[in-house]
């Protein structure tokens, strides 16, 4: 199945109309009644197995409908065999590391990924151990306990990409996990490319409201079978709620994704043409490294993007105190425009060097452009350059 209208709008609705319902039911049981105590029992052993389901599921924390539809719609948008859905994006990928952990505590990534992504490989917290290493590096780093492979792609946030074919190539038996958040399964299928794991946070643009937390991984059968041994000893299942807003976005997350990158296209060209600013990462410039994946493994550029002041830190700050329209905050994907600072917030945790070594600059700004006017954004970030140029004249 693709990323079609159709597909988005019925994707995990299957059920509804023989429960005689339209909308999606929200199912907030914690626990289920039994019918047998040997029935339970059964339902109950399948389903710490990691089985995707059972005729009762015992205790929320083992299976709940209302999250199973919403991760059905996701496993066919990203044309997956299927999907698991945590509490956030970083309980998925906690999940992907402690599920893989039978094939050894190796991993092999590439930087730049999330800031708290970074942290969460970097220290060692779930008994991992990771080189870093280039794109094009990843054969080299790989060793006979090496469990996966992690690329982000757009990375979050200089938008770098990754070619995910060649890094599968590379990888050969091992996974690689593909953090998609950035493109959404509209831009990017990266399964389709050979990549065994999909993973987003839910957060982002699947929500796209700014009010839900959440993750989700597409991927094979088998690993979700191993996915959900973890979820269901961890107890990070996706809460209800939060499955039935994100379920309630999937129907118009193609209208958004195309209209806020037609929207960052905009803003993304006068940035560029604008001499108060050093340089802008958007995958949309043909110069852009990589650009040559657009058409291929990417179906648009998107519409995060970053761009570079050049009086660094105090004027990048000055720029986002500036901004009247434009919310400063972290996050992204919402349907406003959303924008940070990345060495300051996102991407603090990590090591000034580290930072430096891929591109997270003190002049760096990151834009997540939203659904509003193009010229509404671009009056307010006009007046915002003036305002934090000015000041660094002065200073
Ligand atoms: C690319 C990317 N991956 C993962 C995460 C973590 O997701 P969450 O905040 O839902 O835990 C984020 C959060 O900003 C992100 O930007």
């Amino acid at each position: 199945m693709t990323t079609n209208h159709t597909n988005l709008v019925h994707g995990g609705r299957e059920d509804l109309r023989r429960l005689g319902v339209h909308a999606l039911p929200v199912d907030l049981s914690t626990t289920y009644p039994l019918a047998g105590l040997e029935s339970g029992t059964a339902c109950l052993d399948v389903l710490v197995e990691g089985q995707a389901s059972a005729d009762n599921p015992v205790y929320a924390r083992l299976l709940n409908p209302t999250v199973q539809r919403f991760e059905q719609s996701l496993a066919s948008v990203e044309a997956a065999q299927a999907a698991v859905a945590f509490s956030s994006g970083m309980a998925a990928l906690t999940a992907c590391i402690l599920a893989l952990r039978e094939r050894g505590s190796h991993i092999v990534a590439v930087r730049p990924v999330y800031g708290t992504s970074d942290h969460l490989l970097d220290s060692g917290l779930l008994g991992n151990e990771v080189r870093w290493v280039r794109a094009s590096e990843v054969g080299d780093a790989i060793r006979p306990d090496t469990a996966m492979v992690m690329i982000e792609t757009p990375a979050n946030p200089t938008l770098t990409l990754i070619d995910i074919e060649a890094v599968v190539r590379q990888a050969g038996d091992v996974p690689v996990l593909v953090d998609s958040t950035f493109a959404t399964p509209i831009l990017q299928q990266p399964l389709r490319h050979g990549a065994a794991m999909v993973l987003h946070s839910a957060t982002k643009f699947l929500g796209g409201h700014g009010d839900v937390i959440g993750g989700v991984v597409a991927c094979s059968d088998e690993i979700a079978r191993c996915l959900r041994r973890v979820r269901v000893a961890t107890g990070a299942l996706l809460h209800p709620w939060a499955a039935y807003l994100l379920h309630r976005s999937m129907p118009t997350l193609k209208l958004r994704v195309e209209r806020a990158q037609s929207v960052a296209t905009v803003l993304a060209r006068r940035l560029a043409a604008d001499p108060r600013v050093d340089k802008v990462h958007w995958p949309g410039f043909n110069d852009f490294p990589g650009a040559e994946l657009l058409g291929h493994q990417m179906r648009g550029p998107g519409s995060v993007l970053a761009f570079e002041m050049p009086g660094g830190h105090t004027c990048a700050a000055r720029l986002i105190e500036s901004v009247r329209l434009m919310t400063p905050a972290v996050s992204l994907g919402s349907v406003d425009t959303l924008i940070q600072h990345p060495a300051a917030l996102t991407h603090r945790v990590m090591d000034e060097s580290e930072r430096a070594d891929c591109g997270i600059n003190p002049g760096l700004i990151r834009l997540s452009v939203g659904l509003e006017e193009p010229d509404d954004l671009w009056a307010d970030l006009d007046q915002a350059l003036t305002a934090a140029t000015s000041t660094t004249r002065v200073a």
